[in-house]
C-alpha cells in the first residue's frame, strides 16, 4: 500500500525517529489541556498517597499523543512502563508471565486494548479490580485453582476505537480521556519544538502553513515537517518559509485543508458514485478499496471534525463544504432530502 504522508497512524520505519520528537514531561505537552490537567492532579494525589494510579484509557485518532502520554506518566511517576498491545497477547500465559514481573507502581501499557481475546481479557478482570491472577494448577480431576497475588500496578490502555471495547473492560479503568485533535495554536508550538530539536531553520510562516495541514494531528505535523525540511534543503536555501511549504505540499498532493488524494478519492466517490449519500462505510471501502477500518479510524474523524461528512443513521453524507472543496456544484434538493430521510429514520 502507498504510504500516506498525512495519516495518523504510524509508519513502521518512522517507530525510530518518533521518539526523539517525543515530549518526556507533561510540561512538554502542548495541547490537550484538559487532558493534562486531570493527569496532573492524578499524579500528584497518587505520588502524595504513595499508591499505584488508577488505570488509565485514552482513546481518540491515531497520532495525538496517546502513547506519549502513556510514556510521559511512567516517567513522571518515575516507574517502569511494560509495552505490549492487544493482538500481541494471544494467550493467558502470556499475560499471566508480564503481570507476575510487575513490581509496585508499574505500568502496563496496552496499545490496541480493544483487540485483546476474550479468554485474556478474562484474566485480566481480577488483575485490574483485586490484583489477583487466578491460575489453575494441575490437569484433570485434580486440578485446582490457586489465587497469586499481584503488586498494585496501573494499566494505561489506548484505543482508536471506544465502542469496541467490552464494557466488564471498560469499566474496569478508573479515568478515561478522550483525545481531541488539536487546536491550531497548540499545533503551531508542536512544530515550532520539533523544529529546534531536528534543528530545523523555520519562519512563523513556514510554521503556520505546515500547521495548518497537519490535520490537527502531531504526529501527521512532524511528519509533514521532515519532508518539508528535505525539499527546503533541496530546493530552496533550508529555510522553511509559508513559500517553500506551500510548494513542497503541492508536490506532497496535500491541499489547503491537509486533504491529500486518498481524502478527495473518499469524497469524490461519496458524491459521485453515490449522489452525495448517504451510504455506508463498507460500501465506501469497497468502491475505494480501502479498509473498512482505515476509512473510520483514518479518513472520517478528520472529514468529520471539518464538516465534510455527516453521519446518519444510514451512512454517510457528504455536505455543502465538501462539494465546495472538491469544486463541484452542489445539488439543492437532492442532497437535502438525503439528511432528513437519515433522521427520519433515526426516529
Ligand atoms: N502533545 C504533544 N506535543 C508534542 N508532540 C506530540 C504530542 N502528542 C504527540 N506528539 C508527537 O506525535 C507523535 C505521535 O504520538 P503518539 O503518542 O505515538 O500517538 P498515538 O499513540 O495516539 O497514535 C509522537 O512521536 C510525538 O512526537
Ligand atoms: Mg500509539
Amino acid at each position: 500500500m502507498q504510504q500516506r504522508v498525512i495519516s495518523g497512524q504510524a509508519q513502521p520505519a518512522e517507530r525510530q525517529g518518533e521518539r526523539s520528537l517525543r515530549p518526556r514531561h507533561l510540561s512538554e505537552i502542548n495541547g490537550q489541556e484538559k487532558v493534562v490537567q486531570n493527569l496532573q492532579i492524578a499524579l500528584a494525589a497518587s505520588q502524595a498517597r504513595g499508591e499505584a494510579l488508577d488505570h488509565i484509557l485514552f482513546y481518540g485518532p491515531p497520532g495525538l499523543g496517546k502513547t506519549t502520554l502513556a510514556h510521559v506518566i511512567a516517567n513522571e511517576m518515575g516507574v517502569h512502563c511494560k509495552v505490549t498491545a492487544g493482538p500481541v497477547i494471544e494467550r493467558t500465559g502470556d499475560l499471566a508471565a508480564i503481570l507476575t514481573n510487575l513490581k509496585k507502581g508499574d505500568i502496563f501499557f496496552i496499545d490496541e486494548v480493544h483487540r485483546l481475546n476474550r479468554a485474556v481479557e478474562e484474566v485480566l478482570y481480577p488483575a485490574m479490580e483485586d490484583f489477583a491472577l487466578d491460575i489453575i494448577v494441575g490437569k484433570g480431576p485434580s486440578a485446582r485453582s490457586i489465587r497469586l497475588r499481584l503488586p498494585r500496578f496501573t494499566i494505561i490502555g489506548a484505543t482508536t476505537r471506544l465502542a469496541l471495547l467490552t464494557s466488564p473492560l471498560r469499566d474496569r479503568f478508573g479515568a478515561i480521556y478522550r483525545l481531541d485533535f488539536y487546536s491550531l495554536e497548540a499545533m503551531e508550538q508542536i512544530i515550532c519544538r520539533s523544529a529546534q530539536i531536528l534543528a530545523v531553520g523555520i519562519d512563523e510562516g513556514g510554521i503556520q502553513a505546515i500547521a495548518r495541514r497537519s490535520r490537527g494531528t502531531p504526529r501527521v505535523a512532524n511528519r509533514l515537517l521532515k519532508r518539508v525540511r528535505d525539499y527546503a534543503q533541496v530546493m530552496a536555501d533550508g529555510v522553511i518559509t509559508d513559500g517553500v511549504a506551500q510548494a513542497a505540499m503541492r508536490m506532497l498532493e496535500v491541499d489547503d485543508l491537509g486533504l491529500d488524494e486518498f481524502d478527495r478519492r473518499v469524497l469524490r466517490t461519496i458524491v459521485e458514485k453515490f449522489d452525495g449519500g448517504p451510504v455506508g462505510v463498507t460500501t465506501i471501502a469497497a468502491a475505494t478499496s480501502e479498509e473498512p477500518d482505515t476509512i473510520e479510524d483514518v479518513y472520517e474523524p478528520y472529514l468529520l471534525q471539518l464538516g465534510f461528512l455527516q453521519r446518519t443513521p444510514r451512512g454517510r453524507v457528504a455536505t455543502r463544504w465538501a462539494y465546495e472543496h472538491l469544486g463541484l456544484p452542489y445539488p439543492e434538493e437532492t442532497a437535502g432530502a438525503a439528511v432528513v430521510q437519515g433522521t427520519l429514520w433515526e426516529d
